[in-house]
Formats: structure tokens, sequence, C-alpha cells
């Protein structure tokens, strides 16, 4: 069998081999973690916020500031589109690997199907197959990548993702009001937002105490939308404390999280925190992930509100271009590609 490095694949022919590059290190596995109960992570109404309810508004940057993830829920995506995306997407993975190869991810790119974030031999590889698209601006897409097969795909993804965006939008006005900025300030900041879209798929594993899903990263976005397989086991993993605190998924509802971009500009205030995922021995599962980063021709830095004698500058100005080439040329390596926009100190 040649694509010995597919994880569908290897489920299907070799259901009981785990292949070398696939082992992680004793410290890298995930050993069973204290279970902080998932009921702690917050959940916010956004059919609240957008009623102007002050308290949801104070919720929603407790969130941020206290763990930098949250469920959403009445966040306006309509149920049978959350349900159309994941039928979608199942029925994609599900195709023969020929054609899913049709979209394979070319070495070094992020688009397409496949493994991204692989740059060594001797990296140890995910228990994962990845779909992903750049979906706005319209330079960043590759029109070849965009799936013919499920026919009705790339039409799902273009609708889910003009809903996925509103809800950004949404969510960053009122993350500003929690801040006391104004409501616009983000987008003002931000540009005409870049907007990309990944699938992600587990197969069950016979050893997932000996994987991961997905390497511990923080997001390289400004926000994160993320939506879990209905009924999916829990695989994604926050790492707060020191500790790895499973996501419980609420029904209908949609995890988000603070990207890189957040800290930045908010100089720390609100961190993009590590997650991983796991995998299970029986189930598979799913997860599509929608990005929000600013225009990548924009300057950014932390805001002067958040710089001050007590809080020294800690993030220097780059353009979220620059550091989107630098995030997607290096392997997911818990926060180590934010260091890019770190100001180095006099001790380091
Ligand atoms: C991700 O961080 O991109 C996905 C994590 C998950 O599968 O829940
Ligand atoms: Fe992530």
């Amino acid at each position: 069998v040649g694509h010995i490095d597919d994880v569908q694949e290897l489920r299907k022919f070799k259901p009981n081999t785990i292949p070398e590059r696939f082992i992680r290190g004793v410290q890298e596995r995930p050993t069973p973690t204290a279970l902080i109960s998932s009921s702690d992570l917050p959940t916010i109404d956004l059919s609240k916020l957008l009623k102007g309810n002050r308290d949801e508004i104070l919720q929603l940057a407790s969130a941020c500031e206290e763990w930098g993830f949250f469920q959403v829920i009445n966040h306006g995506i309509a149920l049978n589109l959350l349900e159309s995306i994941e039928g979608e997407a199942m029925e994609f993975f599900g195709l023969p690997l020929e054609e899913k190869q049709k979209y394979r991810m070319a070495p070094g790119t992020v688009q397409g199907y496949g493994q991204a974030f692989v740059f060594s031999e001797h990296q140890k590889l995910d228990w994962c197959n990845m779909f992903a698209l750049g979906v706005i601006p319209d330079s960043i897409r590759n029109p070849l990548l965009w799936p013919k097969k499920p026919t009705n795909f790339s039409n799902t993804v273009e609708i889910y993702s003009k809903e996925a965006r509103k809800l950004c939008q949404n969510l960053l006005k009122y993350i500003a009001l929690g801040l006391g900025l104004n409501e616009d300030v983000f987008e003002k900041a931000f540009g005409v937002a870049v907007q990309a879209i990944r699938m992600n798929y587990y197969p069950p594993c016979s050893r997932p105490d000996l994987v991961l899903g997905l390497s511990p990263h923080s997001d390289g976005s400004a926000l994160t939308v993320l939506q879990q397989g209905k009924g999916n086991s829990v695989g994604l993993q926050i790492l707060k404390d020191d500790k790895w605190v499973p996501v419980q998924p609420l029904p209908n509802a949609l995890v988000i999280n603070i990207g890189d971009t957040m800290e930045v500009v908010t100089n720390g205030r609100y961190k993009s925190v590590e997650h991983r995922a796991v995998t299970h021995k029986q189930t598979d599962r799913l997860s599509i992930v929608t990005f929000y980063a600013p225009s990548y021709d924009i300057e950014l830095g932390p805001m002067p509100e958040f710089v001050d004698k007590n809080n020294p500058c800690k993030y220097r100005r780059y353009s979220h271009g620059e550091y989107s080439k630098h995030y997607v040329t290096n392997k997911l390596q818990g926060k180590k590609t934010l260091e890019f926009a770190k100001i180095s100190t006099k001790n380091s």
C-alpha cells in the first residue's frame, strides 16, 4: 500500500497497526487527565448579546479572559446548515482515496486534502485527515481544490462560511464592548478579514493512548469557530492551568476560541489558549473549523489601551500576512508560533 500515512487507509487495511511515525514520546501522550468538569467552560448566548444584555457581555469578557474558549448557543447558524455541512464533510472523507487525492495538499501548503504542518521525516504525525480551503478573499482561493464531489459540498461551504463570518463579526463587536472599546475597533483594525475552513476527520485508533489526533497548538487566527460532529465523543482538550481539560460538546452549540491575533492586540490580556485533539478506540470524530483573521496587508500590534507601565508592550507590530506565512511554514508546537511576534526581553 502506498499512502501509508493516510490514517483512514491505515484503519481500513491494518486496523491494529500504529506506524512508528504516529507514536508519541511519553511526555506527549494523552494520559488520562484529571477530569475537570466541562460545565466549567462558559456558555455564551449570542441572542442575549444581540439584545445588548450587559451581563452577557461581562460573561463573554470573563470567558475570554479566564478561558480563551467558550461555547456559543443561539449563534444564529441554522441547525439544518450545521447538519448539512457535517453531512457533506463526512461524505467527503468517506470517498475513495483516489477521489480525495484529486484535491491533495501540495507539500508545504495548507489547502486541500492531507495533513498540514508536516515538514520533516522525523516529525510525528497526527491521527487525522484534514481538508482545508481558503475562502475569503478570492486571492487565497484555489478553485481547483473545491471538490466536485460530493455534489453539494462546495456550495454548502460557501453558505456556511457566510454564516460563520457573521457570527465572528458579531462576537468581535461584543468582545470589543466587553473590553470597553468601540464596537467596531476590530472590524476597522482587521480590514477585510481573511477566512478559511478546515475539516478534521479522526478515524478510530486501536491505541488512542499512544497517538494524538491533533498536535497541541494555538490558532493563528483572531477568532476560531469550531463545530463538532453531532454525537461525537469528546476529543478537543484545552490547556488550562497546565492541565488538559476535555471540552464536552453541547448539542447544537459552537465552540469559539481566541486566536493569536487577539492575544497580540490585547497585549496578552486575552490569551490564545493551547489545545489538542485526542482519538478513540471505537469511534471516529469530525470537527469543522472556521478561522477568521485580519487582512494580510494590515499592520497590527498591541492596541495602546492595553499598554501601560504595569503592562509593557509584549508584541511587536507585523502584518498578518507575515504571521500567516510563519504559521503555515512551521509545525504545530504549542504556543511556539506566537514567539514570532514577541518583543525579546533584555535577558533572553
Ligand atoms: C482544531 O484545533 O483545529 C481542531 C480541534 C478539534 O478537532 O476539536
Ligand atoms: Fe485549533
